[in-house]
């Protein structure tokens, strides 16, 4: 049975590929191609239980700094999920949604990115959010250059400018805040993923390694997050009344 107090977006911080691919005695990168097996699993389970939006942070701007076989191998997983999954984001009716600086990308990952965002923009049911070269102060960083030119070309006045019209310049202006984040592996930090958008969000510390995450401990995270109450600087009291 599945919670009944399912929360419209989570958003999760994928971790532990290298953890667990040490413990299985495998390259590293067979935990990130374990882990790409894990994301297939989740976006079953998420669609399964009704949630609507779910986004992954499945590459950061802080990770090119990891050795250059390993980004070429994480590029390369991408460029075949994506080209693997079209067909079913398609069957299953899942927009797909890019998160972070795009254009920085390899040319080969932004015309899958584009073929499969294309293809897919009219459904409105389910997204699936992927944030590739993502960092929330970059975002931020980008949101204020974009917020700066509007007011330079006069379609903003700054001095109308509010925290509504400022997430409309962020890279997720048509996805409604995360209700829930998860991160895997035991560990404790949000590593600069979703930071504004999730000011509200509940965190749900799952100590599965990603490539092990599966449809039980989604459903675990869920009913976690069931049982919380969320009351947005209120007091109990208030939420009752
Ligand atoms: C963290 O594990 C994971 C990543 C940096 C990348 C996430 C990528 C995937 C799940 C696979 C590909 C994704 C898609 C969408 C096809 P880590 O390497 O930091 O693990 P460690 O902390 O145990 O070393």
């Amino acid at each position: 049975m599945p919670p009944s107090n399912i929360p419209q977006h989570v958003a999760i911080i994928m971790d532990g590929n290298g953890r667990w691919a040490k413990q299985h005695g495998l390259p590293r990168i067979e935990g990130h191609r374990r882990g790409a097996e894990a994301v297939k699993r989740c976006l079953k389970a998420a669609q399964d239980y009704g949630v609507t939006h779910l986004t992954l942070y499945a590459f950061s701007v802080e990770n090119w700094s990891r050795p250059k076989d390993e980004v070429d191998a994480l590029m390369d997983l991408l460029d075949r999920f994506l080209q693997d999954q079209l067909p079913e984001l398609l069957k299953r009716k899942i927009r797909l949604r890019v998160i972070g600086r795009y254009h920085e990308l390899p040319d080969n990952i932004q015309a899958r990115l584009r073929e499969a965002e294309a293809a897919t923009r009219d459904f409105d049911q389910h997204t699936l959010g992927l944030a590739l070269n993502y960092g929330s102060r970059t975002e931020v960083v980008d949101a204020a250059r974009s917020i700066a030119e509007a007011a330079q070309a006069g379609t903003l006045q700054l001095d109308q400018l509010d925290y509504d019209t400022f997430r409309q310049h962020l890279y997720t202006t048509d996805m409604p805040d995360p209700d829930l984040v998860i991160r895997t592996s035991g560990e404790s930090r949000l590593s600069n993923f979703l930071l504004l958008q999730s000011a509200y969000a509940e965190i749900y510390l799952s100590p599965v390694l990603w490539p092990a995450f599966d449809e039980a401990e989604f459903k675990n995270a869920l009913t976690a997050y069931a049982a919380r109450e969320r009351r947005y600087g209120k007091t109990a009291e208030q939420l009752i009344h």
